[in-house]
């Protein structure tokens, strides 16, 4: 048996994650850390809340005392963490929080943690820890002269891309807070030999995941025929992972990947905001059958502020050292996407009443 300790386990990737190792290992346990904030749920877990070998704490990253007594408790071989603020538009509204938990917090986890498998020599014995990054970190690409009709670029070989090597530059209060943590991480393994590893993915997509984002917030609207806001010209272009592939990536990296490496996870699957958006209309008047969810329901709103244009990651690393690549084609998770939200209404619902509410009406208010 080897434990794992998640934190944010409740969230979105965090919860996929717990799903994928429980039902992927017979011999792998999980202890999940989560605050429950706004975007933590354990309505995501209610399949595996009985399973013998899954726990659930109910706890801030940024509590030394908590975390000390779930790592004494616990002895977990793998510590992942996935606990942050997520989402670009709440950090330029309300950054502090987002330095608080993302930077603060992951320094609080590595202090506890190297306290914790300290083995008296100045080693760590087999413990790893890995941390969830993103490709924010790298800032923004030009978008390529010549594209396809869904904005990818027309000529791969000869396009930019992100790779571990690409400097650090990140433009929006979110992207900075998770670059920080991320040199706080390396820092540790570099003047402690701290046994930590760096994942940086790109924009996933999948069950569990909170209609404030892209690709769930445009289908709950859509089937709620409900404007759906495009920002700015809609030809930004995010480069997007069915979220299982991105589990299995991090499973992949906690195991086998280098120690003090980083390992960038992406998809090569590039598509423009409104490619994704008129997809979104398509499938889902597919599914329904409904006739009134179609394109008169785009609106284009205001810019995001400091809105990076183009990611697109070189998942390069990853492929030749540790085997992976992803799986899951656009258009087969989209359709998978769009069903698990038709199919689980309660679940929609129960996210997007109270707070939400209020939170949608605001930030949608000015734009
Ligand atoms: P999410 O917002 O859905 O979930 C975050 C989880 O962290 C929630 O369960 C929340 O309750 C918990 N949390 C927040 N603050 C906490 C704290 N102080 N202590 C303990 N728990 C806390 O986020 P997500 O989209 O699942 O992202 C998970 C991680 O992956 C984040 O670190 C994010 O930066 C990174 N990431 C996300 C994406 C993406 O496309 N969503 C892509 C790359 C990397
Ligand atoms: O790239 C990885 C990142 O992907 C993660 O690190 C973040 O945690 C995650 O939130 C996501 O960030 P983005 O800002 O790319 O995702 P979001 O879904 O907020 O927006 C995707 C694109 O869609 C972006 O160009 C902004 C645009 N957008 C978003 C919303 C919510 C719209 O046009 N309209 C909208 O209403």
């Amino acid at each position: 048996m080897s434990t794992w300790l998640v934190t944010g386990g409740a969230g979105f990737i965090g919860s996929n994650f717990v799903l994928y190792m429980l039902r992927t290992y017979d011999d792998v346990r999980i202890v999940n850390l989560d605050a429950l904030t706004y975007a933590g749920n354990l309505e995501n877990l209610l399949s595996v809340q009985d399973n013998p070998r899954y726990t659930f704490v109910h706890a801030d990253i940024r509590d030394a005392q908590a975390v000390a007594d779930t790592l004494a408790a616990h002895d977990p071989d793998y510590v992942i963490n996935f606990a942050a603020e997520s989402h670009v538009d709440r950090s330029i509204a309300n950054p502090g929080v987002f330095a608080d938990t993302n930077v603060m917090g992951t320094v609080n986890l590595l202090n506890c943690c190297r306290a914790a498998w300290d083995d008296g020599t100045g080693g760590f014995g087999a413990h790893r820890y890995l941390q969830v990054g993103t490709d924010e970190v790298y800032g923004t690409l030009a978008i390529p002269e010549a594209l396809n009709a869904d904005g990818s670029p027309a000529d791969p070989e000869h396009t930019d891309y992100f790779r571990e090597d690409t400097p650090l530059s990140p433009h929006s209060p979110y992207s900075a807070s998770k670059t920080s943590a991320d040199l706080f991480v390396k820092a540790y393994h570099d003047t402690y030999g701290f046994p930590a590893v760096i994942t940086r993915c790109s924009n996933n997509y999948g069950p569990y995941q909170f209609p404030e984002k892209l690709i769930p917030l445009m289908i709950n609207n859509a089937i709620h025929h409900k404007p759906l806001p495009v920002y700015g010209d809609g030809l930004n272009v995010r480069d997007w992972l069915y979220v299982d592939d991105h589990c299995k990536a991090i499973d992949m990296v906690a195991r086998d990947g280098r120690l003090g490496e980083v390992y960038n996870v992406g998809g090569h699957n590039e598509r423009a905001n409104i490619y994704i958006v008129k997809t979104i209309i398509q499938q889902v008047r597919e599914v329904t059958g409904d006739e009134q969810v179609s394109e008169d329901l785009i609106t284009y709103v205001q810019d995001r502020a400091g809105h990076d244009r183009r990611y697109g990651m070189a998942p390069d690393k990853i492929r030749a050292e540790l085997g992976w690549y992803p799986q899951t084609p656009y258009e087969e998770g989209i359709v998978k996407t769009i069903r698990w939200y038709l199919d689980n209404p309660t679940w929609v619902e129960h996210v997007t009443s109270g707070a939400y509410q209020d939170y949608y009406e605001r930030m949608y208010a000015d734009k």
